[in-house]
């Protein structure tokens, strides 16, 4: 199962943490869930530790690379970037999703690509 966790307390956008009543973090994780599809669960975060840079999400499934991306506004082609991203990264055994599948939306997002957990025990 793969999760993205998505930030819900980062800001709107650099000029405003709110926009009417909500965070940047909370409209995007509501944008995310509708997109994302089947094998993939949103799970909102408040704070990943990456405030510099708004929107903030992480996708990651046991066993798998994690990746941590950044600087994405709240808006519903974000979430769609990051769900196909997503959906990508689940159909691969080790989540390493290769640059021709990469959709438009997530390039010059990515933070990290941490290695699984599980590595550690090889
Ligand atoms: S508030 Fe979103 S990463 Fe800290």
């Amino acid at each position: 199962m793969t999760t993205i966790l998505v930030c819900d307390t980062c800001r709107y956008s650099k000029a405003e943490k709110l926009h009417g009543e909500q965070t940047g973090g909370e409209i995007l994780a509501e944008l995310v869930e509708k997109a994302a599809g089947s094998g993939i669960r949103v799970r909102r975060q408040s704070c990943l530790m990456g405030c510099n840079n708004h929107c903030n999400v992480a996708i990651r499934a046991k066993g798998k690379v994690t990746y941590v991306m950044d600087r994405f506004k709240p808006n519903a082609d974000s979430a769609a970037a990051i769900t196909d991203f997503a959906a990508e990264f689940t159909k691969l055994e080790n989540g390493r999703v290769p640059l021709r599948n990469w959709p438009e939306g997530v390039k010059g997002h990515f933070v990290s690509r941490v290695p699984p957990i599980e590595d550690d025990e090889k």
